[in-house]
């Protein structure tokens, strides 16, 4: 994805990747939020236990950064299985993905990523391992071309996607399950970035970790980066504790306002506004105005803004509600193109 964003639900490297990894609950009574989900998890966990029987293949969907992994991973440890983890687009070659398949035990995880991105020839060749447990695997070419017919464990496929819309009709619906992930209540996110606080050893008011679960656009992923940037504050500003005072100033700093919202979100509504008045503007000529890739738009920037009723995506194309107008302090219809806009 294009640029890195505070406020984006992507990851965004390695470090992060480690810090993140530490502050995965790894257990489903750890797992704060997403009730009704963990309310079905425990039950079809539990009932596979008994049965001794490796779980249904499940399809994990919603924005980033809302724990897709953090869960497969949970899932595999809570059957005391193995996990492997893999993605749509890493995922190049029928040999590879037949090497992993093979190497699953009864019951273990296979997680794939991005799970939309698969490419045509994979997608074909995981259906037999989905549905009957078997891969059929050419060798050599031509003339002396076979298809070996290998049998594989009950293994359990997990897939991750941001978009479930992108997914083929029959890859979905070989998953038996399939389960919504949705933004945080600033409620849960308050937990959330109180519990990382106590494994970071930071000090947090709990009016201030509020004001970090209310920036954080409803994902965990991005309070928890958040509460790092709040601490770095208060470190170099403050006394290493944080109030609400160096909470709001070290976000302001940042560029990430009272509703979450940053440079890039401000600059969508801005633009729908001024240069379409109010909409509708289709995404493509979004895209093409705001110079960014129409993916990054869709997938780590409208979702949030949907959901707090900022836009609206109607068959003529995006459109911004007066409440984002009145956050920005701008008038649909009466504020038009700026010179210094872009
Ligand atoms: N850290 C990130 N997401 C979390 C969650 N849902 N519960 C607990 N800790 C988390």
């Amino acid at each position: 994805m294009g640029r890195e964003r505070i406020v984006g639900g992507d990851q965004v490297g390695n470090d992060e990747d480690l810090v993140q990894f530490s502050l995965r609950p790894s257990s489903l009574s750890e797992y704060i939020g997403q009730h009704e989900l963990r309310a079905k998890l425990e039950v079809l966990l539990e009932a596979a236990r008994q049965r001794d029987e490796a779980v249904e293949h499940v399809l994990l969907y919603g924005p980033p950064g809302l724990g897709k992994t953090t869960l497969a991973h949970i899932i595999a440890r809570e059957m005391g299985s193995k996990i492997i983890s893999t993605s749509g687009p890493g995922l190049q070659r029928a040999a590879d993905l037949m090497g992993i398949l093979t190497n699953l035990n009864d019951g273990d995880v296979l997680f794939i990523d991005e799970i939309h991105r698969l490419s045509s020839v994979i997608e074909e060749f995981i259906y037999p391992a989905m549905e009957d447990y078997k891969v059929d695997f050419v060798v050599d070419k031509g003339a002396f071309a076979k298809v070996i017919n290998v049998p594989l464990k009950r293994f359990t496929l997990i897939g991750a996607t941001t978009r479930a819309g992108m997914l083929s009709a029959p890859l979905r619906d070989r998953f038996g399950l399939h389960y919504h992930l949705d933004f945080y209540p600033p409620e849960d996110l308050a937990i959330i970035v109180r519990r990382s606080a106590q494994l970071l050893e930071i000090q947090i008011e709990n009016e201030a970790a509020d004001v970090v679960a209310g920036r954080s656009r409803g994902t965990p992923r991005i309070a928890n980066r958040l509460l790092r940037r709040v601490r770095d504050y208060a470190a170099v500003k403050g006394d290493g504790k944080v109030g609400v005072d160096i909470a709001v100033k070290a976000l302001d700093t940042e560029g990430v306002d009272s509703m979450g919202l940053d440079a890039l979100d401000r600059k969508l509504l801005e633009t729908i506004i001024r240069y379409y008045k109010g909409g509708p503007v289709g995404i493509e000529a979004l895209g093409a105005t705001l110079n960014e890739e129409i993916d990054t738009l869709v997938d780590m920037v409208e979702p949030f803004l949907l959901k707090i009723g900022y836009i609206r995506r109607t068959k003529r194309g995006r459109t911004v509600s007066e409440e984002a107008a009145r956050h920005l302090g701008l008038k649909i219809g009466t504020d038009g193109p700026q010179a210094d806009l872009f």
